[in-house]
């Protein structure tokens, strides 16, 4: 039997490592200056979290869970995404107790049953951040100009941003029976799942991707002109706020996004590389979802996005990014002493920080020296005979092809190493 991995779970290979952990030091790094702090979640949950907080009729708990009952028949879900979690936790631990506001933060694996494709996987990786407590307009500007500000530190532009309301639940209410009154005159042409749609929540029509649907969404009535004053007025100062900032953004009426948590402001940031699934990431206010988990009624907005889709963009886009780092020193020994100095030069060397690497196939010199050339280290040494009597050796800088004589210590060489790493 030949065993292959989950289909659409793959595995990420250490050639593609670069582009994980420069995109994951970039969200790191901005969410410092953004202020949100990292939370860890466990990657299960009670289903029910996420069929009460993502809502039954949504295409991700009405489809795509990975459901199953535990030995004790309790019925959990690898999650499909976070903000459930971080609603969840953000309760049980009485964060809001300390402090109503908080900003957090969280990169890791989520797991949707989708049909794979490209930019879509059923295990795929999200960065997202939650600011939690507040109905400050300013806020989803905040949210929104960290998606700007990473996009604009990892090089990446050629993006636009969707923006859209979807007002108060009393709102969604009046937009729910417009659409309803438009659909029905539709609906016997529609797919099967819109007219279960129809039926349970024909805001969710405006999910169904199916081109011949399509075609009747695009006429559909727009959320923005079913909204109240308060949040009219919350949506006007958003975009005052995001003009302010010379963020781009453009209105799409049928943007409501695939949850149901979702009130007021949603958005999300599209890329015209990615074929099919364009959306590099997407979020928007959620002011209901704390107090229907069952705590007191708290305000919230954030956004979420897959690494997999930005690291495909960045893959086309700059070339220059996601690099592997250059190993420091390649050590090439002749015979058994030369083998047994590399060996403990290499100990004292790797514990000074520096990364270093020698044979160990019994290779040729040449072999050896072409293999250094290959991985492009950034120095090499070469351990022969005369080396070990006369305990001095020669150092080249593979990159000025130009080579020095030194003393074979551990710390000459770290000095010439390492000043070299710091810019000498
Ligand atoms: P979402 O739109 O379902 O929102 O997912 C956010 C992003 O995750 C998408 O824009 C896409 O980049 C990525 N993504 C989703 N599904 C897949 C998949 N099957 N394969 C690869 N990438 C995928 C949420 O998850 C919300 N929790 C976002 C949010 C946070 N809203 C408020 N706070």
């Amino acid at each position: 039997m030949k065993y292959e991995s989950v289909r659409g779970m793959r595995d990420i290979l250490p050639g593609e490592i670069g582009y994980w952990k420069q995109v994951e030091e970039k969200v790191r790094g901005v969410a410092t200056c953004f202020c949100y702090r990292e939370i860890r979640l466990p990657l299960m949950e009670h289903t029910e979290l996420f069929s009460r907080g993502i809502g039954e009729e949504t295409d991700v708990v009405n489809k795509e869970m990975y459901t199953f009952l535990d030995k004790k028949n309790r019925s959990l879900t690898l999650r499909p995404e976070a903000t459930a979690s971080v609603a969840r936790a953000y309760l049980e631990h009485g964060l809001h107790v300390r402090e109503p506001f908080q900003k957090l933060f969280y990169i890791g694996p989520m797991f949707r049953y989708e049909k794979p494709q490209k930019g879509r996987s059923r295990q795929f990786h999200q960065y997202g951040v939650e600011a939690i407590g507040s109905l400050d307009p300013a806020l989803d500007a905040d949210v929104i100009s960290f998606a700007w500000t990473l996009m604009d530190m990892l090089g990446l532009s050629g993006l636009s941003l969707r923006l859209n309301s979807i007002g108060c639940a009393e709102d969604r209410q009046r937009y729910r029976k417009a659409l309803a009154g438009y659909f029905a005159a539709h609906i016997d042409e529609m797919c099967t799942d819109c007219r279960r749609r129809y039926d349970s929540n024909p805001l969710r029509i405006l999910d169904c991707k199916e081109s011949h649907c399509q075609l009747y969404i695009q006429q559909a009535p727009a959320s923005i002109d079913y909204l109240c004053a308060d949040c009219d007025r919350h949506f006007v100062e958003v975009r005052g706020y995001l003009d302010k900032l010379g963020l781009n953004y453009g209105i799409d009426a049928r943007l409501i996004r695939g949850l149901d948590y979702y009130t007021r402001t949603v958005f999300e940031l599209i890329s015209k590389d990615l074929g099919a699934q364009d959306a590099l990431l997407g979020g928007g206010r959620y002011d209901g979802l704390v107090q229907l988990l069952g705590g007191p009624a708290t305000p919230a907005v954030g956004f979420a996005g897959g690494m997999e889709r930005l690291i495909l963009v960045l893959q086309k886009k700059n070339r220059s990014f996601g690099r592997e780092e250059r190993l420091d020193l390649f050590l090439a020994a002749l015979g058994e002493e030369g083998r047994l100095l590399a060996v403990t030069l290499a100990q004292s060397l790797r514990s000074q920080g520096i990364s270093v690497d020698l044979d160990y196939r019994g290779r040729s010199l040449r072999k050896q020296l072409g293999y250094a050339d290959q991985i492009e280290a950034r120095y090499l040494i070469v351990l022969g005979e005369d080396e070990l009597g006369s305990k001095q050796g020669r150092i080249k800088n593979m990159d000025k092809r130009e080579e020095y004589e030194i003393s074979l210590t551990a710390d000459a060489i770290a000095h010439i190493v390492h000043g070299s790493k710091h810019g000498d």
